[in-house]
Formats: structure tokens, sequence, C-alpha cells
């Protein structure tokens, strides 16, 4: 009985209190609760400068310490004393507004316009942080996490390029209790090919490495204590239209965020219940050598260098000023031993290959080069000292599968990532002599290499921001020579593979390879790389394709460690949206993929 009464007492009030109705404003002191109770969205005071300026935000409910992820109106504080208030229009618009009567002003709003229709329209602050405005019908109008502020949070997309539009960035708040946009934002610069930037206005802090073409899926295991541990997943999903990137964490991992601090890092955090504060369980940038532009000109950060990362001169060149260097002041950068004499250099001139590289910056995409292309490319402009490339998983915008970059002048902000690192590339770089820097490189040592840690820029990654663009793709490993796609030691990678692959592993979709059929889309067994495996082709028309799909790649990625059903690689190539899942025996297949996304993925045999 005393249980029927408190459910009756409690049911009202949870049904109500996550969300916004039209004719109900929020107003300072009152509070929005996520269903679950993880996220609040209110009136805050950010600073000591005292309660008289509010901003509106969403900030995480069971935190002690104020953590706001979220700010509507950043710039435009509004104060207590004019009865501002948050409201949902009948037209599904947020309106934030100040003051009353002939005073009253918009600070804020969504500026959604939905035909007003006679049931009503409402806001809900999701358990992930989102704030979600859905029309009566159910369909989302706006949501906050397409307007990231400083804060990326798990499960929100940030956009790297939509249709013509650029990428999304986060902006750093201007101080500890100042809202406002500040110095620092962090995305994903677009104007030549895909790279990563945190910026100081428009002064480059970090950079990351140039799109390789590949990078899916990394796991990052945060060791929280000799039992528990914060694993980061990332997927990066691309319809055709948008591309973005995606976090999530493991099951029961602390509160996890991606911030771009005022003073100019981004920070994953994590809450620490125990000791109530947040531990910062990665930085960028995480040492000065990788800081933009560090090593100076032709200078590189060698990221595999052990105990620290150090600047060196990239290969036939010596520091332009011994004392700076020695005294460990590498702006000034390296100068080459022997300098170019143009094109029609004597004997021993050519290129050296530098492999494991994150090449620099300032480069010039050449468009629809084979490797020979773009080496000819190279070697007959004079003015060339280096190029670098890649096959893309699939098509850019411009139907072009390649990734031809060739530098003039200085090489700045040139890194070592070791050749095991995914985003690492192999910088060919024009020398006078080669005989000065080939005996050295018959010297490398891959196992050493690929024994050092993956270098930071690895690791940024799962934070987003690696930019896709308009590709989809599959790993550029995957010429039919190289290694097998789902070569099992590469455990952190998570292929792309492309449409082609697949239609010929599975007999170009045929029946007869068909073991499955379902509400969107079939499956079918094929054989790729020498194993095994199981295809789900999700049908074209399916208008929750794209979600599906999303939800299902993140889905089976936070389950990957529990050793249920693998997935092993997808592809998404224009209106194809493939998932390869370890092919099991009959039995255990539909038992596991039912098991783990009832939900997403209705499959049964098919008898023949
Ligand atoms: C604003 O004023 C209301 C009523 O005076 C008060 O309850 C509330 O705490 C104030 N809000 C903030 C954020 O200071
Ligand atoms: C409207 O705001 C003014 C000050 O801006 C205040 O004097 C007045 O009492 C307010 N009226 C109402 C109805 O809140
Ligand atoms: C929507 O709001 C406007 C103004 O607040 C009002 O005139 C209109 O009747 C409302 N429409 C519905 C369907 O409630
Ligand atoms: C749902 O409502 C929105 C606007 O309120 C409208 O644009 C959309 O077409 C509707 N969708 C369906 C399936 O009725
Ligand atoms: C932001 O930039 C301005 C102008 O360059 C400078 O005055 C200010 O100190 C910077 N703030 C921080 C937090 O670095
Ligand atoms: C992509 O954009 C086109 C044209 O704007 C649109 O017709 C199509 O529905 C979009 N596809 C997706 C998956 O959003
Ligand atoms: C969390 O807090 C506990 C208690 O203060 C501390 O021992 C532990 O090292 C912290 N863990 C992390 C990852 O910061
Ligand atoms: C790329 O070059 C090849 C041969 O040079 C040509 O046939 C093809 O049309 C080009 N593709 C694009 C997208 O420019
Ligand atoms: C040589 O390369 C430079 C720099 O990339 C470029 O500006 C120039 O147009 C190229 N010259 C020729 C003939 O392609
Ligand atoms: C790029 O792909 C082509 C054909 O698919 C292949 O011949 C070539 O070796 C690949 N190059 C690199 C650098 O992977």
């Amino acid at each position: 009985m005393s249980v029927t009464v408190l459910i009756l007492a409690f049911l009202p009030l949870r049904a109500s209190d996550d969300r916004l109705v039209p004719g109900k404003p929020l107003v300072p002191g009152a509070t929005i609760v996520s269903d679950g109770g993880d996220f609040a969205l209110g009136f805050f005071a950010p600073s000591s400068s005292g309660p008289a300026n509010l901003h509106l935000g969403i900030w995480y409910n069971g935190v002690p310490e104020l953590t706001v992820v979220w700010v509507a109106n950043r710039e435009t504080p509004v104060t207590n004393s004019t009865t501002p208030k948050l409201s949902l229009t009948n037209t599904s618009d947020l309106v934030l507004s100040d003051g009353n009567g002939s005073d009253h002003i918009v600070v804020w709003t969504t500026r959604v316009k939905a035909a007003s229709s006679s049931s009503s329209p409402t806001a809900v602050l999701m358990n992930t942080g989102n704030l979600v405005v859905r029309s009566p019908n159910g369909t989302t109008l706006w949501q906050s996490f397409d307007h990231p502020t400083d804060t990326l949070l798990p499960g929100m997309k940030m956009a790297l390029k939509h249709g013509t539009r650029d990428g999304e960035r986060l902006v750093s708040w201007k101080g500890a209790g100042n809202p406002s946009p500040g110095n620092f934002s962090y995305g994903t610069d677009m104007d030549t090919f895909p790279q990563v930037f945190l910026w100081e206005g428009t002064r480059p802090v970090y950079r990351g490495p140039p799109w390789t073409g590949y990078r899916v899926k990394s796991d990052y295991q945060y060791q929280t204590s000799s039992t528990s541990s914060i694993i980061i997943y990332l997927a990066v999903v691309n319809d055709g239209n948008q591309s973005y990137t995606t976090f999530t964490v493991s099951d029961g991992a602390w509160l996890t965020r991606c911030v771009v601090t005022y003073t100019g890092e981004l920070q994953i955090q994590s809450w620490n219940a125990s000791s109530s504060a947040w531990a910062v369980l990665g930085k960028w940038p995480p040492y000065p050598c990788v800081s933009y532009g560090y090593c100076g000109p032709n200078g590189y950060c060698d990221e595999t260098a052990r105990p620290l990362p150090t600047c060196k001169c990239l290969d036939g060149f010596v520091p332009a000023s011994t004392r700076d260097w020695t005294g460990g002041r590498f702006s000034e950068g390296c100068r080459r031993k022997e300098p170019l004499r143009g094109c029609t250099a004597g004997a021993g001139a050519g290129f050296v290959s530098l492999p494991g590289m994150k090449p620099a910056d300032g480069f010039v995409l050449v468009a629809n080069r084979t490797l020979e292309g773009c080496a000819a490319e190279c070697d007959r402009n004079c003015s060339c000292v280096a190029y670098a490339y890649a096959n893309l998983s699939s098509a850019t915008s411009r139907g072009d599968m390649t990734r031809c970059l060739v530098w003039a002048g200085e090489l700045v902000d040139t890194g070592k990532l070791g050749a095991s690192s995914p985003a690492s590339d192999t910088l060919y770089l024009r020398l006078a002599r080669l005989d000065v820097a080939a005996g050295k490189k018959t010297k490398h040592n891959a196992v050493r290499i690929a024994l050092t840690a993956i270098g930071s820029s690895v690791v940024i990654i799962m934070c987003i921001f690696l930019a896709w663009l308009k590709f989809s793709g599959k790993n550029r490993n995957q010429g039919k020579h190289k290694k097998a796609p789902f070569d099992s030691s590469s455990d952190l990678e998570f292929p792309f593979v492309r449409f082609e692959e697949i239609a010929q592993a599975t007999q170009n979709f045929s029946e007869t390879c068909m073991i499955g059929q379902g509400g969107f889309g079939k499956v079918y067994k094929g054989t790729l790389g020498g194993q095994q495996v199981a295809v789900k082709r999700l049908s074209r028309d399916s208008q929750q394709g794209t979600i599906e799909f999303t939800n299902e790649v993140i889905l089976i990625a936070k389950l990957q460690h529990r050793n249920l059903v693998r997935l092993l690689g997808c592809c998404g190539e224009g209106d194809e949206k493939l998932l390869i899942y370890e092919y099991l025996p009959n039995k255990s297949l539909d038992a596991t993929l039912f098991g783990i996304s009832r939900n997403t993925l209705q499959y049964h045999h098919t008898t023949q």
C-alpha cells in the first residue's frame, strides 16, 4: 500500500520535472532535472561578481562543484531583478527573455518556427545532457547537442561539415567565471585538407596530423583504480550529407567530458567521486614539444623519444644555431646541411622517405594522383621540397580517392609519431645528397618504432575532431596485397571497408549468401580477408537507418570488450550502410545479436 502511494505521489512530478511545456516558463531559482538525475537546466550565476548576472545553462546535477556543460546566452547575461524567464512558445521556439511589459526583450532564442498546432511541443532535458525540443508528433526540432559551447559530452556529435556549413568548434570560456566566448577554440580546419586544430584566436596552438583516410574507432582505457577503468570509444559517422564524430564511455564509467579550458588546453575530465574533484585523464598539448611550430622550421617533435619527446632536425638538416638548440631554444629551427641546387641537382639528389611522421602544416593538396604521380608532381617542380601520399577510404566530394600533399619552402610543425600510429604518414623529403641520410635510414628499427607508445596525436582523436569530411571509408592499408583487413593484431582499429570488397565477399549480395532478413535489412554470410563474417546491409529506404546505424556502431563498439559478437568493420558509402560482424555458428549468432541489440536488429534465419 505504502509503495503504491509513493509511486502515485512521485509519478506526476517526474513526468513534468524533466521538461518545459508552453505556458509554464522556467524562472531563476527553479531547475529542470533530467530523468535519471545526471543533468540540470536552469539559471546560474557563474562568477563571484554576484548573483546579478545570470546565464541559462545545463550543468551536472550531482556534482557539488558547479560544472556547466552548455550555456545559451554566453555573452548576454540576464539579471535576476528583471524577471527573466525561459519559455517554450506554442510554435516550438525556446525563448529566453528578460524584463516585463514594455521592457521585455528577447535575449536568446532557438529560432525554431514550427506551425502551431492544437497539441503542445515539449523541451525535454535528456539524461545525456541534451536539451531537445520536440514537435507534438515527436520530431526533433532543435537540440543543444547541435550547438556545442566549450564541452563535448558522450553521445554528442561534433559536425565536421554540414553541407556547405563549416564544422563546429568548441569555444572556451573567457575566464573561470565568465562564459563569454574566450580565446581558445577547437575544431577541424577544412581549408585544404581536414586537420584538427586547437587555436588561440587564429593562431594555432596544437595541430593533429592531416587525415590519412582512416580513423573510425579507437579505444582508450584509463585506469582509474586497480579494479576499474574508463574506456572511451570513438565512432565516426558519415551519412553522405553530414559527417561527425562522437564518443561514448564504458558502462558505469565516471561522468566524463571533453572540454576546452579558458587556459587553452583540451582536457578529458572525469568526475572522481571519492576525491570529489575532476580528474584530468588527458590533456593537449601534453608537453611543449608538440605545440604548434615549437621545434621551428624543418625541426620536428619526436613523440617517440623517451623519456620525454624532444625536438630534432629532419634528416639532412642541422640546427640553425647549435647554441640555441642545445640551450633548449628551438624556434630558429634547422637548416640544410647541403643546399638544394634546383631540379637539376647533381648525382645523389633525391627523396628520402621518413616513415611514421606527422607531416608538416602548410601543404598544397594536388588532386587525383597516384603515389607515382604525386612523386612526379613534386619531382618536376623545383620549389617542391616534400610530398606525402595516402589512399583515402572512399571518394571525396570531388570523387577523388587520393591524397597527394606537396610542400614548398620550410616545413613547419612536423612530428614523429612512430610507424605503428594509424595517423602517421611517410614523408618524402627532397635532399641534395641522399647518401648523407641514406646510411641512417637503414638503421630504422621497425620493431622499436612499433613498440614505442603511440603519440599524443593519436590519443586526441578519441575526443573527436578527426576530420572526416565527405568521406566514408576503409583503412588505407587495405590494398589487396596489404595485410588482411581484420588482422587481429590491430584490435584498436575498426576499419571502414569498401563497398566493392563487401560485394565481392558476399558474391554481390547473392541470395545464396543470405542468412537472415529483418526490419531494415538483410544479413549475409561472406569471407573477408580469409575470415568468415556476417554482413548486415541496411535497406536503403529505411528512414531510421542512419540513427540505427550510428546507435548500433556505438553500441557494439561499447560491447566489444565483453567478447560478445565482434563488430569487425563498417561501411557507409552513399546510400549503403553495412555492418560487418564476426561470423558465429547460426545459433549463437542469432542469440548474440538478439541479446545485445534487440531494438535495433530484427533478424532471423530463413530456411531455404
Ligand atoms: C533569483 O531570485 C529568486 C527570487 O528572488 C531567487 O529565489 C533565486 O535564488 C535567484 N536566482 C539566482 C540564480 O540567484
Ligand atoms: C517590471 O519591471 C520593472 C522594473 O524593470 C518593475 O518596476 C515592475 O514592478 C515590474 N512589473 C512586474 C509586473 O513584474
Ligand atoms: C499560440 O500562442 C499565440 C500567442 O501566444 C496565441 O495567439 C495562439 O492562439 C496560440 N495558439 C494555440 C494553438 O494555442
Ligand atoms: C512533424 O511536425 C513537424 C513540425 O511540427 C513537421 O515539419 C513534420 O513534417 C511532422 N512530421 C510528421 C511525420 O508528421
Ligand atoms: C585572451 O586574449 C586577450 C587579447 O589577446 C588577452 O588580453 C587575454 O589575456 C587572453 N586571455 C587568456 C585567458 O589568455
Ligand atoms: C541529404 O541531402 C539531400 C538534399 O539536401 C536530402 O534530400 C537527403 O534526404 C539527405 N540525406 C540524409 C541522409 O540526410
Ligand atoms: C580518485 O580519488 C581517490 C581518492 O582521493 C584517489 O586515490 C585516486 O587516485 C583518484 N583517481 C584518479 C584517477 O584521479
Ligand atoms: C583522375 O585522373 C584520371 C586519369 O588521369 C582521369 O581519367 C579521371 O577522370 C580523373 N578523375 C577525376 C575525379 O578528376
Ligand atoms: C610549384 O609548386 C609551387 C608551390 O606548391 C606552386 O606555387 C607552383 O605553382 C608550382 N609550379 C608548377 C609549375 O607547378
Ligand atoms: C593506393 O592504392 C593503389 C590501388 O588501389 C595501390 O596500387 C597503391 O599501392 C596504394 N598506395 C598506397 C601508398 O597505399
